[in-house]
């Protein structure tokens, strides 16, 4: 199985079955093996800097009906907010000065805000801090919206794919939602010139390693500048409240896996890996991720922002997250960098 990652690390590919038999072969020795070579590739490529993103989670409300997602539209437990531009602003003001360097604005799929509103949104951002990037992680929009959005100054999206496969993906959404709209967006965006990020929930409820691989593959495919992946972990009202969890494990195996195919990619440890384990994120790095994205959200507001059961740092200003994942990563010898913390093909 060695000979699967040493081809993996020097041509960047690997077949189908090849994938296949690599991660329904894997054990804690290949893990190590692998998570070695990726370091290697990521020090290559980013050295020991790990890129910090200010997630601002400004709405919880949603139009979409996602069977793994706590604030779906079904719902009602959840209590629902949005924060004005004034908010949005306050966190970029104290997100700036703990050294953040961009901004990531995350909501459900809100109608309340119009084109308009997120352009003015973006615009007030980029005026106030002009040596920031803007990511928008807002779901699916028309071309014309995800012009417009850019035009203003966003340069970064994340949509995650969830599952290219259409089984799996029917298997995780309601009807009105398919992996052919997804696909579009995703290219659309890269099309008009978005850093674009795609990801996918590991251990999603009927996830198989055909899934994953062609997951993979998709991944190899769109070519992304991020990759955005966490296990799946359930949320107490929702349809898929009794599904096991994602692993660490499963989870880690793929960073890696994920670092040698695209090897300049910008790879997060997830909020949801920290959340499954108490050293998920630095694992995730030590696995070749390079980038962790801590929450400025209002704590007022955090702990509505739950689309998952457990989430940690609910109860934690942005000041203590930020000096939290310094130390963190001091203690495996990696740090946190002061800059935007682009996509190399972009600096
Ligand atoms: N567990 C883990 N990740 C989740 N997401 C949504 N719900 C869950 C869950 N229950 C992820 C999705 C989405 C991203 C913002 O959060 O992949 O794209
Ligand atoms: Fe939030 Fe550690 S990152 S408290």
């Amino acid at each position: 199985m060695k000979e699967l990652i040493d081809k993996l690390t020097t041509t960047n590919n690997l077949a189908p079955e090849e994938l296949k038999k690599l991660i329904d072969n894997r054990n804690p020795e290949l893990a190590e093996y692998l998570f070695a070579k990726a370091r290697t590739v990521r020090i290559e490529n980013y050295g020991y800097d790990v890129y910090i993103r200010g997630l601002i989670e400004f709405t919880n409300y949603c139009r979409n009906d996602c069977y793994y997602c706590g604030i779906r539209k079904s719902n009602v437990e959840a209590e629902r907010y949005r924060l004005t531009k004034e908010e949005i602003l306050e966190c970029c003001a104290i997100g700036y000065d703990l050294g953040f360097r961009t901004f990531v604005l995350q909501g459900g799929e809100d109608g309340y805000y119009t084109d308009e509103k997120i352009v003015d949104i973006i615009r007030s951002i980029k005026r106030n801090y002009p040596d920031c990037a803007v990511t928008l992680s807002i779901g699916e929009k028309s071309y014309e919206s995800y012009q417009a959005f850019f035009e203003a100054g966003a340069e970064r999206y994340l949509l995650r794919h969830e599952g290219v496969n259409a089984e799996h993906y029917r298997k995780l959404h309601p009807p009105n939602l398919s992996i052919y709209k997804r696909k579009e967006c995703l290219y659309n965006l890269k099309e008009i010139g978005y850093q674009v990020g795609c990801g996918i929930m590991v251990g999603s409820p009927y996830q198989t390693t055909d899934c994953i691989v062609e997951d993979l593959l998709f991944m190899k495919e769109l070519n992304p500048h991020m990759i955005g992946i966490g296990p799946f972990i359930p949320h107490h009202k929702t349809p898929f409240a009794d599904h096991a969890a994602g692993t660490l494990e499963l989870t880690l195996f793929l960073l890696g896996i994920i670092r040698l195919m695209l090897p300049s990619v910008l790879l997060p440890a997830t909020t949801a890996l920290g959340t499954i384990h108490p050293q998920g994120r630095e694992l995730g790095i030590l696995a070749g991720a390079n980038v962790v994205m801590p929450n400025l959200s209002p704590p007022s507001i955090r702990e509505k922002y739950l689309l998952y059961d457990n989430k940690i740092c609910t109860g934690d200003e942005a000041a203590e997250c930020r000096s939290c994942l310094e130390k963190r990563m001091e203690s495996i010898g990696y740090h946190v960098a002061v800059s935007r913390g682009d996509h190399k093909s972009f600096v």
